[in-house]
């Protein structure tokens, strides 16, 4: 599959997605949620592929954010009328786990981005922002929801009022990234980690994100019974006969996904 604004190869069980416009910063248009639909579609719907890998074009840029260029003439009606970027909503809805690797920036629209990844590893060069106030607007692709999620509303609070940048280092003790590793060490570590998840049982995967993300939307009562069951649920897959079998014997499991 070939897209105009980024690369997507097949790396065994490990999709790699790659943003690139560099001569951009990998700024966000339109034409990249189009391609960023199609390209999260197409590895949720394929069998052979077990978790994603997102990341930018070079060690500059994650993503510095929405197309600035492209959202200057639009009017309320516009946006409003087109539901602007809705459609990132897509990307979200996808069931497998996906990591975003981040170095250099991460803003507005690009820190959006990579906060709607299951995990972020970001290099030592990452910076994360949300600068959209320095341009008369605010947060549009769930920032000051995110963040406020990760890492709380007083940083977040900052962040979004000042459009002050927040480095890998302090991004990791707040809780925004799970790992920093040196920038040029980061696409490897990133696809180590992918290919970890990509081996193990695949629904369990899925079950696990889907248990995860449940803490952001339900009540602790909520959560913890719709993990249990969820849990319950996996006692039918042929995945669990054999991870517990496998266990007894003393021999790595042999996934079905089923
Ligand atoms: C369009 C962008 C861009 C962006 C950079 N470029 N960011 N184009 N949209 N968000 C372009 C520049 O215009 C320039 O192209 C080229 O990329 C290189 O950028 P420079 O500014 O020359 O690089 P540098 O001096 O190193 O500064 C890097 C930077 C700066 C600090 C990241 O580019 C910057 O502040 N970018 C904007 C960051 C931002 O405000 N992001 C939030 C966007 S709003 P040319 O052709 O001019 O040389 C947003 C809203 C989300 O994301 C919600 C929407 C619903």
């Amino acid at each position: 599959m070939s897209f105009e604004t980024i690369l997507v190869e097949q790396r065994g069980a490990v999709t790699l997605i790659t943003l690139n416009r560099p001569q951009a910063l990998n700024a966000l248009n339109s034409q990249v949620l189009t391609d960023l639909i199609q390209a999260f579609a197409a590895f949720d719907a394929d069998p052979s592929q077990r978790c994603a890998v997102l990341t930018g074009s070079g060690e500059k840029a994650f993503a510095a954010g929405a197309d600035i260029k492209e959202m200057q003439p639009q009017s309320f009606g516009d946006m409003y009328g087109s539901n602007f970027f809705a459609g990132y909503d897509r990307i979200t809805a996808t069931r497998k786990p996906w990591i975003a690797a981040v170095a250099g920036f991460a803003l507005g629209g690009g820190c959006e981005l990579a906060m709607m990844a299951d995990l972020i590893i970001a290099g030592d060069n990452a910076k994360f922002g949300q600068p959209e106030i320095k341009l008369g607007v605010s947060p549009g692709m769930g920032g000051s929801q995110r963040l406020t999620r990760a890492i709380g509303k007083a940083k977040s609070m900052e962040m979004c009022l000042t459009g002050r940048m927040m480095g890998a280092a302090e991004a990791e003790t707040s809780g925004l990234v799970a790992r920093v590793v040196p920038a040029a060490e980061l696409l490897d570590a990133a696809l180590k980690l992918a290919n970890e998840i990509a081996a193990m049982p695949p629904l369990a995967a899925i079950a696990v994100k889907e248990q995860v993300n449940a803490a952001y939307e339900m009540t602790l009562q909520q959560g913890v019974l719709f993990e249990r069951r969820v849990f319950h649920s996996l006692f039918g897959s042929e995945d669990q006969t054999e991870g517990m079998a496998a266990f007894v014997e003393k021999r790595p499991g042999n996934w079905t996904g089923k």
